[in-house]
């Protein structure tokens, strides 16, 4: 464990003696993520290819002798804070504090499955951007999960732990998100970015650990206030595709991860616009995931930095999921030495990009990050964040000496 995860760790333990007045006994860990490749495919019965990141949600607490939670959120409502309280035995939704539907949406997931829970305190906490496309939801969620599960010695899968995260966005937080973010939250392993076959959910952990090889996240500062509307869209329009190309084809077409490139252009003349253009994303992104995951294996870093770049413009004109900001950025990124490729990352509409960038040293990529920063902020006068990160492990209890 990092010296930084056990300091993190400390931190939230003070808050929690702070505001509790008491020992907590279990402390937990749930990462953010980038895509790496494979955009708006996951809802597809496609491919993707992310990783867990350096920043995290943490989680930590003890039980309690009733069936109540309390939960504390040190970071909102200015200095103040915010806490919100539930009871097990009857989860509705916290129209005040939209924050803590994350945890009581996990705890009633557990709840349908059997799990014996307890009531607990805790605190919440974590320096994954909210809203920035880093999947703080998802790390909440699943922090939550791993919370549960060792405070109250349950055992769960992981692929399950994922799943029931996702129901919990789905259905109690009212978030139509597909599986990605919950899945590389939960399975995340140090130095590997995680492939992800969508439909039947078997992954493959790849090494991503070259030391000479940075990521650099790149948080526009926009946010993104048409996501879940536009998202909801695409949605429906690749389903709809989906339904078209079957009838072009004369076979179901259950999901666009059934279409290949070939069948795609045999057919796409049928389709009008933006439904063509669409399926186009969806279907070249899923080969450009498989195309990826084969060039990092052969060490072919030149080809795996095009395709993210191919990704970025597909997701532009095709999908058309990004926006001035996040093409200002990418282009930012791409004109710095030692780039291999950079693209949007996550639903789109503002939040963050990547870069990848190979052969330059720790500082030289520190003075990038701050280069980039300048012009994006001389061309926008918005105030952006950029950070290199590794590819970290998913998420665990965070074993503290006590
Ligand atoms: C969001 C969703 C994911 C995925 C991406 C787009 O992050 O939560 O499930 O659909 O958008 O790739």
């Amino acid at each position: 464990m990092s010296d930084e995860l056990r300091q993190r760790a400390d931190e939230i333990r003070g808050l929690f003696r702070e505001w509790f007045g008491a020992e907590p006994e279990v402390t937990v860990q749930a990462p953010g993520r980038v895509n790496l490749i494979g955009e708006h495919t996951d809802y597809n019965d496609g491919f993707v290819f992310p990783m867990a990141i350096e920043r995290s949600i943490m989680i930590c607490g003890r039980r309690r002798n009733d069936a109540r939670l309390v939960m504390h959120q040190p970071a909102m409502a200015s200095m103040h804070g915010s806490t919100a309280e539930a009871s097990l035995e009857d989860i509705v939704k916290d129209p005040k504090h939209r924050w803590a539907n994350y945890i009581l949406g996990v705890a009633r997931e557990l709840l349908k499955l059997g799990c014996s829970l307890c009531g607990a305190e805790l605190v919440i906490a974590g320096n994954v951007p909210i809203g920035s496309g880093l999947s703080s939801s998802a790390a909440i969620e699943v922090a939550t999960a791993t919370f549960f599960e060792a405070l109250c010695g349950l055992e769960i899968a992981p692929k399950e732990v994922a799943l029931l995260c996702q129901r919990a966005e789905n259905q109690f937080v009212g978030v139509n998100c597909g599986i990605m973010d919950m899945f590389i939250s939960t399975l995340g392993h140090e130095g590997h970015a995680l492939m992800i076959d969508c439909r039947s959910l078997e992954y493959t952990q790849v090494p991503f650990d070259d030391p000479d090889v940075h990521v650099v996240v790149a948080d526009t500062g926009v946010r993104r206030g048409l996501v879940s509307s536009e998202y909801n869209v695409r949605r429906a329009e690749c389903e709809q595709g989906a339904r078209l190309i079957g009838k072009a084809l004369g076979k179901p077409v259950a999901a666009l991860r059934d279409v290949c490139g070939a069948g795609f252009r045999r057919v796409e003349a049928e389709l009008a616009d933006p439904v063509r253009k669409r399926c186009r994303h969806v279907v070249t992104e899923n080969e450009r995931v498989v195309q990826s995951v084969a060039a990092l294996e052969a060490g072919d870093w030149r080809c795996f930095g095009r395709l993210l770049n191919e990704s970025h413009v597909s997701l532009r004109d095709d999908y058309e999921v990004s926006c001035d900001a996040l093409n200002l950025m990418t282009d930012l990124l791409r004109q710095q030495d030692g780039v291999l490729g950079a693209r949007m990352t996550g639903a789109g509409f503002g939040g963050c990009a990547i870069g990848v960038f190979r052969g330059v040293d720790d500082p030289a990529v520190q003075a990038t990050c701050a280069h980039v920063a300048a012009r994006y902020r001389e061309r926008t006068g918005v105030e952006p964040s950029l950070f290199p990160t590794r590819a970290a492990a998913g998420a665990g209890v965070v074993r503290t000496e006590t």
